[in-house]
C-alpha cells in the first residue's frame, strides 16, 4: 500500500474523537453571528487599540551593556471576558516583553525557571550566540533555578530575533502555553527613516477551551503541528490602530506560532518588504501577499494612501494537512488599521538601497537532509515519527560534524505530505534555489534567513556558514514535529 493510503486508513479509527471535536469547533467559529454566541464558546474581544509590547528593561548603567532578567512562570491572562486563562509568562506577559539591543551590545540576561516541575531553556532564536549560551535542550535549566545567559552582539547583526523556550520534549508545550518573545538587534545607524516608526507584531495562535483553560494537544495536533482557534497579534485579537492617511509604517512580523502558516494581505494598503529573519535585504521589494510559515519573520513598510479601513488578513495556504479537521487558513482579519482623513506630516523617502548583502564562496560541502514520515504501531497504540535521514532525534547523537568558518551547500528534501519549516540554530543562511517537479526557481531577493518553508515535494538548496564551535541544532519549526522527531545536531569544531 501506498504509504499516503496506509496514513488514512491508520488514522481513520484513531481520529474519531478528534474529528468530533473538530466539528464542535468550527460551529463554535466566532464572527459567525456575534449577537448570539453559541454556549461554551469563548469570544474574544475585537477591535481594541493595539497595545505596545512591554518592553524588557535594561537594568545596567554602564554603556553597551544590556543586562535584564527573565522569570519564566505561571500567571493568568484575560483573553475572553470574564475567564481566567492559566498561561506561562516571560515576566507575567504573553508574548513576552520585547528586548531590544544594539549592535556591538554586550547581553547578560539572567533566566529564572519558575515553571513548576519543569526543566526550561531560553534559545535565542537566529541570533549568533555561542553554542553554549544558546539554551540547548542539551542545557537545560532546572526548574526553580537560575541561569545567566551572556553574548556580544556583533556588528552588521542587526535583526528581528526572537526567544523562546527548548528544553527536550516540552518545547511545543511550553511555546503554545505562552513563552515567545521578540528580540530586535538595531543597527547603529539606521538607514529606514525614523519617522516611520518601528512596530513589533508577534503572531500567536491560541485554543481556548469553554472554561478558559487551554485544552491539551490531541493526536491531530501531533501530526500537523497544534493550530489554534485564535491568532492573536500581541495577544490581542484583531487590534485596531489609527493613523493618518499618507503614513508609511515600518512593522516587524513574527510567526511565534507553533504550526500555523501565515499568508497574509493587507488589503487597500502597499506592501514593500525590507527585511527578513536576519535583517534588511540589499534593497525594498514590493510584495502584494506575503508568507510567513512559524518561526519566520519579515520587516515591512507598509503605506496607508487613503482615509478609509486597511485589514490585515489571511489568505489561502495549502500547507497540506493530515486527517480531518484542517482548520480554516482565509479570511481571518488579524489587524485593522484606521486611516484617518487627517494627512500624515511629510516623511523621507524609502531609500533605494537599505545595504550589501556579501556572497557566499563555493561550498567545501555539501550535505543532504531528507525528512520522511512514519507510522508505527506499539504495544501503546500508534506512533507519527518525523525524521531526518531516517533518524528521529536523538539528544546523544551527533548527527553532522562540520568546521566552523567553512561554507556548505545544505540541500533539503521533503519527501513528506507537508510542509516544513526548516531551521538551523547559530547562523542565519542564503536560500539558493527551490526545486519542485524537476522546475528550479530562485528567491526573488538575496537574504539572511534563518528559517525556510520547505514545501511537500520540494527540495530546498541553501548555503551557509557556521563561524562559532559547538552543538547546533537543526529541526522543523512545527514545534510537534521536532517534538516527534524532526531534528539533528550539528557539530561545529573549530
Ligand atoms: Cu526557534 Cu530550535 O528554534
Ligand atoms: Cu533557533
Ligand atoms: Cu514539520
Amino acid at each position: 500500500m501506498h504509504r499516503r493510503g496506509f496514513l488514512a486508513a491508520g488514522l481513520a479509527t484513531v481520529l474519531v474523537s478528534q474529528r468530533a471535536t473538530a466539528q464542535m469547533k468550527m460551529d463554535n467559529m466566532p464572527g459567525m453571528d456575534m449577537g448570539a454566541a453559541p454556549q461554551g464558546a469563548a469570544v474574544l474581544p475585537e477591535g481594541e487599540a493595539l497595545r505596545d509590547l512591554s518592553r524588557l528593561a535594561n537594568e545596567a548603567d554602564t554603556p553597551g551593556l544590556f543586562k535584564a532578567k527573565l522569570t519564566a512562570e505561571s500567571t493568568t491572562a484575560r483573553f475572553a471576558e470574564g475567564l481566567d486563562t492559566p498561561i506561562l509568562g516571560y515576566n507575567g506577559t504573553s508574548p513576552g516583553p520585547l528586548i531590544e539591543a544594539v549592535e556591538g551590545d554586550r547581553v547578560e540576561i539572567t533566566f529564572a525557571n519558575r515553571i513548576a516541575d519543569e526543566a526550561s531553556t531560553i534559545h535565542w532564536h537566529g541570533m549568533p550566540v555561542p553554542a553554549d549560551q544558546d539554551g540547548n535542550p542539551m542545557d537545560p535549566v532546572a526548574a526553580g533555578t537560575d541561569r545567566t545567559y551572556s553574548f556580544d552582539l556583533p556588528e552588521g547583526s542587526a535583526g528581528s530575533y526572537w526567544y523562546h523556550p527548548h528544553p527536550h520534549g516540552k518545547t511545543a508545550e511550553q511555546v503554545y502555553r505562552g513563552l515567545a518573545g521578540a528580540f530586535v538587534v538595531k543597527p547603529k545607524a539606521d538607514p529606514i527613516p525614523a519617522a516611520y516608526g518601528d512596530t513589533v507584531l508577534v503572531f500567536t495562535d491560541l485554543r481556548l477551551a469553554a472554561d478558559g483553560t487551554l485544552p491539551d494537544s490531541t493526536m491531530t495536533d501531533l501530526m500537523n503541528g497544534r493550530v489554534g482557534d485564535h491568532v492573536l497579534v500581541n495577544g490581542q485579537k484583531n487590534p485596531v490602530l489609527t493613523v493618518p492617511f499618507g503614513t508609511k509604517r515600518r512593522f516587524r512580523f513574527y510567526n511565534a506560532t507553533n504550526a500555523r502558516f501565515l499568508r497574509l494581505s493587507f488589503d487597500g494598503a502597499p506592501m514593500t518588504i525590507i527585511g527578513t529573519d536576519g535583517g534588511l535585504l540589499e534593497a525594498p521589494v514590493a510584495a502584494d501577499d506575503i508568507l510567513l510559515s512559524p518561526a519566520e519573520r519579515l520587516e515591512l513598510i507598509v503605506s496607508f494612501e487613503k482615509p478609509g479601513t486597511a485589514t490585515l488578513s489571511t489568505l489561502d495556504y495549502d500547507r497540506g494537512w493530515m486527517g480531518a479537521g484542517r482548520p480554516a487558513d482565509a479570511g481571518l482579519a488579524l489587524f485593522t488599521v484606521n486611516v484617518s482623513e487627517t494627512p500624515a506630516e511629510p516623511a523621507p523617502p524609502l531609500p533605494d538601497r537599505l545595504r550589501p548583502i556579501a556572497q557566499f564562496g563555493a561550498p567545501a560541502v555539501s550535505r543532504r537532509f531528507v525528512f520522511t514520515e512514519t507510522m508505527t504501531m506499539n504495544a501503546t497504540g500508534m506512533e507519527m515519527g518525523f525524521l531526518i535521514n531516517g533518524a528521529a532525534f536523538d539528544i546523544k547523537r551527533v548527527d553532522v560534524v562540520a568546521k566552523a568558518g567553512q561554507v556548505e551547500l545544505w540541500e533539503i528534501v521533503n519527501k513528506t505530505d507537508m510542509d516544513h519549516p526548516f531551521h538551523v540554530h547559530g547562523t542565519q543562511f542564503q536560500v539558493v534555489e527551490h526545486e519542485r517537479g524537476g522546475e528550479i526557481s530562485k528567491p526573488a531577493y538575496r537574504a539572511w534567513k534563518d528559517t525556510v518553508n520547505v514545501a511537500r515535494g520540494e527540495t530546498v538548496r541553501l548555503l551557509l556558514r557556521q563561524d562559532r564551535p559547538g552543538p547546533r541544532m537543526y529541526h522543523c519549526h512545527i514545534l510537534e514535529h521536532e517534538q516527534l522527531g524532526m531534528m539533528g545536531i550539528v557539530d561545529v569544531q573549530a
